[in-house]
């Protein structure tokens, strides 16, 4: 069912049209010129609105430029004696959606009215769920007590009303993904898609694919037309997750679809404008990138117009009574828990700790622990075996000599190690040292460990 306004200034034809529409059960209202068509228009919102084109006082046209600023236009189909096509392509270029020629054909209106309804829904859907992921990714949600943190927030809010390009540093689990999400859920964008690529979990080979598209014919395999993540992102919001994992050929692309707004399919021959904001994130120092090569420099220039560094949550420990209270009650809405809090002991172990995993594992750790508490408190005993650090376990039990050690040689001792370990699988080896895949590989290349498999992943 729809919410239809009728206009023509033809009685019997604005009344033929009631009768269908309200016989296929949509709530129809009729106006027999532009100005009480517009009067329905402001006082029902209607999902779709069919007008007649020519008409005494305000045409059918004129009725378009006039539509009050609505959150969602609705669906104008234009009605129009034969012979005045041409006119109805003018309004369909001025946003009218579709048009319909008289003499009226009873089916065709049914049609064109179900598609439309159709049509609009899907839309009513897709903002009603932006505006659910708005209130979700909203700034007051974001749990921060610290300086540092309330240092961050009010960058983000600064950047948000803008569509300035942000680079955000910062450790794996320091809240990058929320951060970039707060901004774009925030920004006037927000209606606009919000997509994610991780370049590091992405093979070179397939990287321009995802962010470019490609047309038929472009490369041996590609049998249809992809859209791009840059096109899909079109209004939007593009998040480059560990950009420092690009290759260097594709930043070079990248840079120039920065500055020209503009970008080409592979194999494609037309270039296609987009307006996307990009929001990028790195655990890597960039700078250092750039000094060795890994990274150009002009695109990381590009990049930084404003950079967000969020903190390890070892630096900022007077988040974690606040984060531990927010995901004990994010869980226990999960699974139906009434617990209260932590207890004392149990806050000053979780503030204790270091944190290799950041919030992310702290998060994983109270998620945990409200499943398995069966009291209001969460206690010492629920939480601690998960509290513990690498070097107690003994994985760096390294001393080093008053001579001191060779940095390389150890670390290429450990390379070799992890390798014996995992059967020679480079994947796996890199996962042993928490390495991505590509620092790892380079970590192999740069000792000369790679041996002669072209595949790669055999050592020698
Ligand atoms: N300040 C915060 N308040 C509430 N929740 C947070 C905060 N920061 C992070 N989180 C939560 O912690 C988890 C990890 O955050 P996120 O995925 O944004 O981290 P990340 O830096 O992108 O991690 P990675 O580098 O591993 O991809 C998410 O579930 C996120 O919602
Ligand atoms: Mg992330």
């Amino acid at each position: 069912m729809a919410v239809v306004v009728v206009i023509d200034d033809e009685y019997r034809q604005v009344e033929i049209i009631r009768t269908i529409l309200e016989e296929e059960g949509h709530e129809v209202h009729t106006a027999s010129s532009g100005e009480e068509g517009l009067k329905l228009i402001n006082q029902f919102n209607p999902d779709i609105v069919l007008s007649d084109l020519k008409m005494g006082g305000i045409s059918g046209v004129e009725l378009l430029d006039a539509l009050p600023d609505m959150a969602l236009k609705p669906a104008f189909i234009i009605m129009t004696a034969y012979g005045t096509i041409s006119s109805a392509v003018e309004a369909m270029k001025k946003g009218a959606v579709d048009y319909l020629t008289k003499p009226l054909d009873k089916d065709v209106i049914v049609h064109k009215v179900r598609e439309s309804a159709e049509k609009i829904n899907l839309q009513k859907e897709n903002k009603w769920l932006r505006y659910e992921l708005y209130d979700k990714f909203k700034i007051e949600g974001i749990v921060s007590s610290s300086k540092k943190m309330e240092e961050t927030l009010e960058i983000v809010k600064k950047v948000t009303p803008t569509s300035v390009t942000v680079l955000i540093y910062g450790e794996s689990g320091t809240g990058k993904e929320l951060i970039a999400r707060a901004i774009h859920y925030n920004s006037t964008r927000r209606t606009g898609p919000f997509t994610v690529i991780n370049c590091a979990a992405i093979p070179d080979n397939l990287i321009e694919s995802e962010l470019f598209g490609f047309e038929p014919g472009a490369f041996t395999g590609a049998t249809h037309r992809k859209i791009g993540l840059f096109e899909a992102s079109d209004k939007g919001t593009l998040f480059l997750d560990e950009i420092g994992d690009l290759p260097l050929l594709t930043q070079t692309k990248i840079l120039r679809i920065l500055q020209d707004k503009e970008i080409r399919r592979l194999g494609g021959k037309n270039s296609i404008k987009v307006d996307v904001r990009i929001i990028a994130a790195t655990n890597k120092l960039l700078e250092k990138e750039v000094s060795t090569g890994r990274f150009r420099e002009d695109l990381f220039y590009r990049l930084k117009v404003v950079t967000i560094e969020l903190p390890p949550l070892r630096e900022r420990k007077e988040d974690i009574p606040a984060l531990v209270k927010f995901f004990i009650d994010k869980y226990n809405q999960e699974f139906g828990k009434r617990i209260k809090d932590a207890s004392e002991a149990a806050k000053k172990e979780l503030t204790d700790y270091l944190w290799p995993g950041n919030i992310r594992q702290l998060e994983s750790v109270i998620e945990r622990a409200v499943l398995m508490c069966d009291k209001d408190i969460i206690n010492i005993n629920d939480i601690k075996s998960e509290l513990r650090l690498p070097q107690e376990e003994g994985i760096l039990d390294i001393n080093i000599p008053d001579s001191g050690i060779n940095f390389e040689e150890l670390e290429k001792t450990l390379i070799k190690k992890a390798m014996i370990k995992s059967n020679n699988i480079a994947t796996n080896a890199a996962k042993l040292l928490g390495m991505s895949y590509k620092t790892f590989w380079y970590r192999l290349e740069k000792f000369g460990l790679k041996g002669n498999s072209s595949k790669g992943d055999i050592y020698p």
